[in-house]
């Protein structure tokens, strides 16, 4: 069983300045849960416990997110609003939170790295709270790839065919299918010019990797944009053992988008009108 899961949330969120000026993007909601909840609720549901967070600075709101709030606890109880904190109060209880700062911002690899000695010697899950992730009809994304990872016991990739001219902001997988949605991967590039791309299959916000990880990534060069990228060590990974791409079933949102963001919050909202 996985027991941790590693959010990286450093990255500034340029992308909605000047909100994210004073407010971690991760905190930004999609109705009234930030995205960082549905990310641990999605690593909750896979089983993991021990939520692992690298924020860096102007990230505090994440640690208060994930803590009590006397004031507030105080005010509302026994007043007909407490149910308003029952879900966080539940998340809580059942999950430990631990941060790290990454100080200078040197790619996911470097972001990944940084968390090192929260995770320890143990396979690990990661999410990226971004990349919003829903499957309506079974188990969420993560929980898929742990039943691979059961089976494989290596890193896994979760992937998504998208629009050849969008490779550029992904990093894309070529290799071999073993079964029908899993590839063994053979070739990885961060971010490809769409003329140089392997495949159009771009790896998403959701990553189980093996601890070797954190060796390959000591010694990886900064690569695409002078960042190190977690790609390249997986592709090392790759060439010296086994990982795993993995069609995943369900629906993503680039929420790191604007577009995207206002997408998922439609979705949400109609999805809970519609249960309503
Ligand atoms: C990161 C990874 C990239 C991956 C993407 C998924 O890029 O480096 O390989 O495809 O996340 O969202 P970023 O979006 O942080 O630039």
């Amino acid at each position: 069983m996985i027991q941790t899961c590693l959010f990286p949330a450093a990255g500034y969120g340029t992308r909605f300045l000047p909100a994210t000026k004073s407010l971690p993007k991760e905190m930004l909601p999609i109705l009234t849960k930030p995205l960082i909840h549905y990310g641990v609720d999605e690593a909750r549901e896979a089983g993991m416990r021990n939520m692992a967070f690298v924020t860096g600075r102007g990230k505090r709101a994440l640690e208060d997110y994930f803590d009590i709030s006397y004031e507030l606890e105080h005010q509302i109880a026994g007043s007909n609003k407490e149910y308003l904190l029952s879900e966080i109060r539940d998340l809580m209880s059942s999950c430990s939170f631990s941060f790290t700062r990454q100080s200078a911002m040197k790619g996911l690899g470097h972001a990944i790295y940084t968390g090192k000695n929260l995770v320890g010697d143990e396979p690990f899950g990661v999410i990226l709270a971004d990349d919003l992730c829903v499957n309506e009809d079974g188990v969420n994304v993560m929980s898929q790839m742990t039943q691979i990872y059961e089976k494989y016991r290596c890193s896994i990739v979760a992937v998504m065919e998208v629009p050849k001219q969008n490779v550029s902001s992904y990093g894309v997988v070529n290799g071999k299918f073993i079964e029908d949605d899993l590839m063994m991967v053979s070739d990885m590039v961060e971010k490809p010019d769409p003329k140089d791309a392997p495949t159009n299959l771009a790896i998403i916000g959701r990553y189980i990797l093996t601890p070797d990880i954190f060796e390959i990534l000591e010694t990886t060069n900064p690569g695409k944009n002078g960042e190190i990228q977690i790609t390249d060590a997986l592709l090392k990974q790759a060439q010296n053992g086994m990982v795993l791409a993995y069609k995943f079933k369900g629906r993503r949102f680039d929420c790191g988008s604007v577009s995207g963001f206002v997408e998922a919050t439609n979705f949400f909202y109609e999805h809970d009108n519609g249960s309503k």
